[in-house]
């Protein structure tokens, strides 16, 4: 089968989207998530703003965007899951069977992922139910942390509203992903987005808007460390999901008609102005009540909620923002498992529901590590901090780059160019062309720079 490259389509072993808006839909709610919302908000303020915002940017759309392309591209030429399809287009592209590892390594990334995004999904999800019960009203600062610190601090309530997530998430990728998916993703992402709109306009009354745009803005490059920029590259693969075989899993939905470089445009465009949104409500917050912008994970359950103690209708804004903001972190969810599900419903006959159930419940155990971070287990701390800390360094900054890189280098290198240009466009037009230089210098390079950078080399070579 080696080199005898493929000119007949294949079809989906999973069925595949309605239309190309059913894809968008599901790629975008991938992709928007508490990545957006929750993290890029306290990374970037831990990491001083300014530089780090403008490399995370550069990342998105020189490293993250190429790669996205890459990812569908390959997922819908193989239309397996992501393990067999690396392992096919590996083979046929004359190169090695062995690329399935780059696969394995992705369920394996979503696995681990999932295991610690889910605890603080669940927060997402135990806030609706405070900011319903009005307990924000009139709030300060004290009295929002030890809200906060009441459900992280305990290791049964963390763990139940955990367990609630994970089997929220279990329900949907059992019964197939493309089933009600659609529907929800139409009108909820585009209320996500208006609420945040409603919000900004608080934060620029009532908050500190112009100290949050310098913060966010200024370019300050000389302050961007090695391991900030580490950060922001892989925050840029983890918001928008790739990386990890999500959206090569999706891709393999796909109908072949459809352009993937204007999707994926659209896509990245969206999941980015979320993000910017998302800072430009919270640090206002930040500022106006002279909080620290590096307080870490629990960034926005400690400054949003002064806003809706404080906004007329806070209570209905508040828990509509909570139920928007799990609702997000919920088909990001259904997308971290979607690479393994299909690999295990492949490789061992399994039916999807069986699938499902298994894999749901060995990453439901792995959480309570998460869960157990905050409270029992908070002493407990080695490299990077806590359990939490390690699964989300090891996964997002290491996991998904590296594997990006992988994925991104397959298709520039190891892909002839007649398969990327048959998938991405038949023509080869100036934006394929632009594309085909991302990923076969660009995006490789710089991510390799960045771990250079990171283990110090550039330094020794005095290239830094
Ligand atoms: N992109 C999602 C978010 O921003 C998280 C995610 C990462 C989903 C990797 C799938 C794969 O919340």
């Amino acid at each position: 089968m080696a080199a005898n490259v493929s000119t007949e389509r294949r079809v989906s072993l999973h069925g595949e989207w309605s239309s190309r808006f059913a894809f968008i839909l599901a790629v975008t709610g991938s992709a928007v998530g508490l990545g957006n919302v929750w993290k890029f908000p306290y990374i970037a303020g831990e990491n001083g703003g300014g530089a780090f915002v403008l490399f995370y940017l550069f990342c998105v759309f020189l490293i993250g965007l190429p790669i996205m392309v890459a990812e569908i591209s390959i997922g819908r030429r193989g239309r397996r899951n992501p393990v067999a399809t690396m392992a096919l287009l590996g083979s046929e592209e004359g190169g090695s069977e062995q690329w399935r590892y780059i696969g394995l390594l992705g369920v394996l990334a979503g696995v681990l992922i999932l295991s610690f995004y889910s605890v603080v999904a669940g927060w997402a999800a135990a806030y609706i139910f405070k900011a319903g019960s009005n307990v924000f009203a009139g709030a300060d600062a004290a009295a929002v942390d030890a809200q906060f610190d009441a459900l992280t601090g305990s290791p049964l309530v963390n763990a139940m509203w955990h367990t609630l997530f994970m089997g929220m998430t279990v329900i949907v990728v059992a019964n197939g992903v493309e089933r009600g998916l659609e529907k929800a993703v139409r009108i909820l992402m585009p209320a996500l987005l208006a609420l945040l709109l409603v919000l900004l306009g608080y934060s620029m009354v009532a908050g500190n808007f112009a100290a949050a745009l310098e913060f966010m803005f200024a370019p300050r490059l000389g302050e961007l460390t090695a391991d900030a920029a580490l950060i922001a590259l892989g925050h840029a693969c983890f918001t928008l999901s790739v990386g990890m075989g999500a959206v090569m899993a999706y891709g393999a939905y796909l109908p072949d008609e459809h352009s993937i470089g204007k999707t994926s445009c659209a896509i990245v465009f969206a999941d980015t102005i979320i993000a910017l949104l998302a800072g430009l409500v919270i640090f206002p917050i930040v500022f106006a009540n002279g909080l620290d912008p590096a307080i870490g994970p629990g960034l926005i359950f400690q400054t949003l909620p002064l806003a809706f103690g404080q906004l007329p209708g806070g209570a209905v804004v508040g828990t509509a923002f909570f139920v928007l903001l799990t609702f997000a972190a919920w088909t990001s969810a259904i997308s971290l498992m979607e690479p393994g599900v299909a690999w295990l419903i492949e490789s061992f006959q399994l039916s999807r529901r069986v699938a499902a159930w298994s894999l749901g419940l060995a990453i439901w155990l792995l959480g309570f590590l998460s869960a157990f971070s905050t409270n029992v287990l908070s002493n407990l701390k080695f490299w990077r901090g806590t359990f939490f800390d390690n699964l989300d360094h090891l996964t997002t900054n290491i996991m998904l780059p590296l594997g990006g890189m992988a994925i991104v280098f397959f298709a520039g290198w190891i892909m002839s160019r007649n398969s990327t240009s048959d998938e991405i466009d038949p023509d080869a037009g100036p934006s394929y062309r632009a594309w085909r230089f991302l990923a076969r210098y660009v995006a490789p390079i710089a991510v390799l720079l960045v771990f250079l950078d990171v283990i110090g080399l550039l330094d020794a070579w005095g290239l830094a």
